[in-house]
């Protein structure tokens, strides 16, 4: 399935969340959002990197036709998600100097397309490091506490929903890039347990941070990619099985990692998905935890 397949799919399931959400009293003051492209709203816009969306025919569907710095056509899944949840229907970048922190406070996204896990991965294409996504997130707790007062600040970090979705870059950038010096480090398995041990970091230190609502995202069907497949001259332009198979196995080390976190961390709701699919029909299931 190609990823733009993967986003329609997307978006119906997001119509249908819609529906439901709107039928149960969800309580989610804002959706607080890190990543990759898959899900940046257009931080990319104001740093220095070639790897931008901020003209066409991106934002083609968008209201306006405006190209946002979203890599899509329209919105991008957290935009969704945050509609669904009846707060706005965009959710605006971090860095975008026309928003300030009384936009924020109903959610904010510090993704940056071409960022992963892995720190080489965002030194590929000069993008915002994961470790940076939480400095900038720091600072956001901080304006908010400054915005609506401590009390009312920890409520909305406690409540919001998080959202994570990168690692894909982690090995189409980085790992099966002609100039990484990661295979000469790591099998392909150890590379994916590495990532698998950065993820907690990540989240371990988010719940410290006071977060309590998660959903993380794996990585889609990698060899299925537009570009992987158009390179794939010997196997006749089809999806690469090699990086279906690496995508499968790393979704895999994903959710266990998550598992154990849910048990671990006292009070921390976690859904993993591996397909979009996948985390409606979680939320549809058990609406009451969001
Ligand atoms: C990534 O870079 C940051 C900032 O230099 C550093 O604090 C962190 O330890 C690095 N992470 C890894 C796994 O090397």
């Amino acid at each position: 399935m190609g990823y733009m397949n993967v986003l329609s799919l997307f978006f119906i399931q997001t119509v249908l969340l819609v529906v439901l959400v709107a039928e149960t009293k969800a309580k989610v003051p804002a959706i607080i959002v890190f990543g990759d492209s898959s899900v940046d709203t257009g931080n990319n816009n104001v740093i220095s990197t070639l790897l931008k969306s901020n003209f066409k025919p991106y934002g083609r569907d968008f209201e306006g036709g405006l190209p946002t710095g979203r890599f899509c056509n329209g919105r991008v899944p957290p935009d969704f998600i945050s509609e669904a949840f009846g707060l706005k229907p965009t959710i605006p970048a971090y860095l975008d100097p026309q928003y300030s922190i009384s936009d924020f406070a109903t959610g904010v996204c510090f993704a940056s397309a071409g960022t992963g896990y892995d720190n080489a991965t965002s030194d590929v294409l000069n993008v915002i490091p994961l470790w940076k996504e939480l400095e900038n997130y720091k600072d956001y707790q901080n304006k908010l506490r400054a915005y609506v007062g401590h009390r009312k600040a920890r409520e909305i970090i406690r409540e919001s929903l998080y959202v994570m979705s990168l690692g894909t870059n982690d090995f189409l950038e980085n790992y099966y890039s002609f100039q990484s010096t990661r295979r000469s480090q790591f099998t392909v398995r150890q590379y994916q347990d590495f990532l698998v041990g950065l993820a907690r970091d990540f989240i371990t230190e988010l719940y410290r941070l006071g977060a309590r609502k998660l959903s993380l995202n794996g990585v889609p069907p990698m060899g299925c990619l537009p570009l992987e497949r158009a390179t794939n001259i010997m196997g006749q332009y089809e999806c690469l099985q090699e990086y279906n198979d690496v995508s499968m196995e790393f979704n895999g080390k994903l959710e266990g990692m998550a598992s154990q976190l849910k048990r671990e961390l006292p009070g921390f709701k976690m859904v993993f998905t591996s397909t979009t699919y996948d985390a409606f029909s979680q939320i549809i299931r058990n609406p009451a935890e969001y």
